[in-house]
């Protein structure tokens, strides 16, 4: 029997934690379904006493919520900003680790957090594999609400971008309902904008860097030269990659 993607999700997710987080540590503890198992795990393996005095720091008020119903010590960036780790899911990933990220809108929080540790594992089913980022999912953008519509114009003329079409996110902002008719509002009371491509995009540095000097982008979901190592589970295994 295949192991569903749900399996791999999980897979994964135990794999982190077991191989990544040791007692002492201060963790950040991403957002999303895969994520979610790993935040599952630590509550696990704290409940059992094989991990001790660990600190996490949450990307997001759902997994914030997870985590103190499993009883995982929590913090902020606030009082301790040196992480030892971060885990978290991706959107896409490309040959060289870079990441799309942001489809349960929570980007801005992971970002902030998985900024400020020392290694940031990523962890994936092999559907997330990808070629280069862009047009197998579009690319979640922050921005405030204030003049959204122009933003979203401003956005579109940027060169490295070229050909995008930016699509304001409606409903939940993780997209669980995304026929909803009024703009999803993020954890930070922010708008998402997702950025869909038809071709891959050249340069995603690039890119990053002309979305993050427009003003009314809060951040965005490229996530480039962050990643330490990539966990992925596929049907014949998993296998882990180190950028
Ligand atoms: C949340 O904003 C995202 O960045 C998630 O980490 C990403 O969407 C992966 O989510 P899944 O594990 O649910 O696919």
């Amino acid at each position: 029997r295949r192991a569903t993607q749900d399996e791999l999700k999980k897979q994964v997710g135990y794999k982190a934690v077991d191989d990544y987080v040791k007692s002492g540590t201060v963790i950040g503890l991403g957002t999303g379904s895969t994520a979610a198992f790993a935040v599952e795990r630590v509550g696990q393996l704290l409940k059992s006493g094989e991990l001790k005095d660990i600190i996490a720091i949450p990307t997001s008020i759902r997994t914030k919520e997870q985590a103190e119903s499993l009883g995982i010590p929590l913090a902020t960036l606030d009082t301790h900003s040196d992480l030892d780790v971060a885990i978290d899911g991706a959107d896409e990933v490309d040959p060289n680790l870079n990441l799309v990220k942001g489809g349960g809108g929570a980007l801005f929080r992971e970002k902030i957090v998985e900024m400020c540790a020392k290694k940031f594992i990523v962890i994936v089913d092999e559907s997330k594999m990808c070629g280069g980022l862009g047009p197998g999912f579009p690319i979640p953008v922050e921005i405030v609400p204030f003049c959204h519509e122009h933003t979203m114009r401003e956005i579109a003329k940027l060169p490295a971008l070229a050909g995008c079409k930016p699509v304001l996110r409606l409903g939940d902002v993780a997209n669980n309902k995304p026929d909803g008719d009024k703009p999803a509002v993020t954890d930070n009371s922010n708008y998402i904008v997702d950025l869909v491509f038809e071709t891959p995009i050249k340069d995603a540095v690039a890119a990053g860097e002309q979305l993050k000097n427009t003003v009314g982008v809060v951040d965005h979901g490229l996530f480039t030269g962050m990643t330490t190592a990539c966990i992925i589970a596929g049907s014949d295994g998993i296998s882990v990659k180190e950028a």
